[in-house]
């Protein structure tokens, strides 16, 4: 048997589309996959080799496509099969390839499967799902089975009044959980959901909440964190069960047929061992996760939503991202490198500088440091254009995700309509909410930016912002956010051994304003220095750091000492 040391997947850059707000091609306000197909030249131009494709199932859309009540067809305001075929057949003939999301800790409520199991206890599908009968406190109340909190907030349990039982629902409760115990439901899951798709030519798959699955069977209480509450944070109870290893080897044989690719979405996994459970090379499960640590800086450690903007130091932040690279160098696993997707408020209004004056060069800043990690590199619609945050005037109406209108309205009655907690909700959401990676995708100028007709409301209001970052100005010059990525994939192409393969060494560790670091692969070294501040800052001293071995910077003039507000710079100092 050969082994690849060199799987295709690693070397590729993967460009995330949330079809809802990409390009809407048929006027209904709503993006469609051939809006998607028709922009692939673009997407291409980027430097990109992959694109992701966010649920385009068939839902409710209570959870925006993560609730999938049927998965082989596509959400009609979409398109069609015949739509998918095409955008695949088109994306393979540009010598690019195609992974979907694949959606399978929960269905939606609509899915045919719950509605069978919920109509009656002795259904066949009944045991598909997870029933739990209810608790009785000591005045005789009935109470759910445990006292896990939802994602979105509330009881993870949904009491049924037809047959007199709870079901599991770790989202929202039409997200209703499958019955991972079941045999007879995985191979279902296995058939419909991914050979289906692989059968029709995709590369591989998201998964999504790639942890969950396996429930320890004991449905432990979690650990009292918020004692003024029923419900409590379980996310580290109900991750990482029993069966998920056996379960990962599983879907790893199917997918293994196809030489599809897998990067799983791995939350609440504080334990490096469990991770490379999953992607280590010689555990064959799944190629790499995304790991939480950078992405959830900031947010509040009991409710995310419940903390202030930037509310974190530079060196959690580069201890966040060392964490995750130091895969490289210390386990057989890969790794990924991120900072945007559709769950994450925009990097430049969280990491960078959005006002007028910095929004560019610390765009590029952000585009330089997470594009020269080493792992497989995602980038998120419009994050190609340093798109920002929505304006912070908007109102709250703006807003239209289920976990933000859930979290609004939880301190809405937790606080009895106060003003002040009101208002501290409200500028966290502004920060952290995930609407802000919704907002539709800003081609050029005009009210709609180039999203749908001018006169067509779309499903979420186009941000203000499109008058002046857009796709179209981008194009047309040379200094903008668009130009300097493809530099920074160019680089990253040009330099692979160093920025895709390379040891990450944190260089100066504690300096709170530049976060420095050495990419090296045997005697291939590069440096990167960030200035991650609105101030000058020293250029830290290292040896060989010369002026004439800088490949790639955001500023016109580097200067020897010192570095200017958010100027970033990679030197390669031997390849
Ligand atoms: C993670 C997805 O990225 C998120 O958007 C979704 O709400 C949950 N999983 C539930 O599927």
């Amino acid at each position: 048997m050969t082994v690849t040391i060199r799987p295709w997947w690693k070397d590729s850059v993967v460009y995330q589309i949330y079809p809802a707000s990409y390009l809407d091609t048929n006027g209904d306000g709503v993006g469609d996959i051939p809006g998607i197909t028709s922009s692939l030249d673009y997407i291409q131009s980027i430097g990109v080799d992959v694109i992701w494709v966010c649920p385009m199932y068939d839902s409710p859309q209570i959870d925006m496509g993560y609730d999938i009540s049927d998965y082989k067809a596509v959400y009609p305001p979409y398109g069609t099969i015949q739509d998918m075929q095409k955008l695949i057949a088109e994306t393979h003939r540009r010598g690019m390839r195609i992974i979907l999301d694949l959606v399978v800790n929960h269905t939606s409520h609509q899915h045919q499967w719950f509605q069978e199991s919920r109509s009656s206890k002795d259904n066949p599908k009944r045991d598909w799902y997870i029933w739990k009968p209810a608790k009785y406190d000591a005045q005789g109340h009935r109470k759910p089975p445990n006292n896990w909190r939802s994602n979105f907030g509330g009881s993870t349990w949904t009491w049924d009044e037809l047959t007199q039982e709870y079901y599991l629902h770790l989202f929202c409760p039409e997200q209703p959980d499958l019955n991972w115990d079941n045999l007879e439901t995985r191979k279902a899951i296995y058939e419909d959901a991914m050979i289906y798709w692989l059968d029709m030519g995709v590369d591989g798959f998201r998964v999504d909440t790639v942890n969950m699955y396996s429930k320890d069977p004991s449905f432990p209480d979690a650990p009292i964190t918020d004692p003024n509450a029923e419900e409590q944070d379980a996310g580290l109870v109900y991750c990482n069960g029993p069966k998920m290893k056996e379960i990962l080897s599983e879907m790893n044989a199917i997918l293994s047929r196809y030489d599809a690719f897998t990067v799983g979405e791995c939350p609440n996994t504080p334990d490096i061992s469990t991770v490379v459970d999953y992607v280590g090379a010689s555990a064959k499960r799944l190629n790499m996760v995304f790991q939480f640590e950078v992405v959830d800086l900031g947010q509040g450690k009991v409710f995310k939503y419940k903390s202030k903007p930037f509310n974190f130091q530079l060196p959690e932040l580069k201890e966040a991202i060392d964490m995750t690279q130091s895969f490289l160098t210390h386990t057989d696993g890969w790794t990924t490198s991120f900072v945007e997707n559709h769950d994450q408020a925009r990097s430049v209004s969280r990491f960078g500088d959005d006002s007028p004056r910095w929004r560019e060069r610390s765009a590029k800043m952000l585009a330089l440091l997470f594009g020269s990690l080493s792992g497989t590199l995602f980038i998120y619609q419009g994050q190609e254009i340093g798109m920002i945050n929505m304006p912070k005037e908007w109102s709250i109406d703006e807003y239209k995700d289920v976990d933000s209108i859930n979290y609004y309205r939880m301190v809405d009655r937790c606080s009895k309509n106060d003003a002040m907690e009101l208002a501290e909700a409200q500028a966290s959401l502004q920060h952290y909410a995930r609407d802000h990676a919704r907002t539709p995708m800003q081609w050029s100028t005009g009210f709609n930016g180039g999203f749908t007709a001018d006169d067509t409301p779309p499903w979420m209001r186009v941000n203000t912002s499109t008058e002046y970052i857009n796709v179209q100005d981008q194009l047309k010059r040379k200094d903008s956010p668009l130009a300097f990525w493809r530099r920074v994939l160019s680089m990253r192409k040009q330099y692979n051994e160093s920025f895709v393969h390379g040891n990450f060494e944190l260089l100066d560790a504690s300096n709170p304003n530049v976060f420095s670091f050495v990419k090296r692969r045997g005697n291939r070294v590069a440096v990167v220095v960030c200035n991650c501040s609105g101030s000058e800052n020293k250029l830290p001293y290292f040896n060989g750091l010369d002026n004439s071995k800088i490949v790639l910077g955001n500023v016109d003039k580097p200067a020897v000492t010192t570095l200017q507000p958010w100027e970033g710079r990679a030197y390669v100092l031997s390849y």
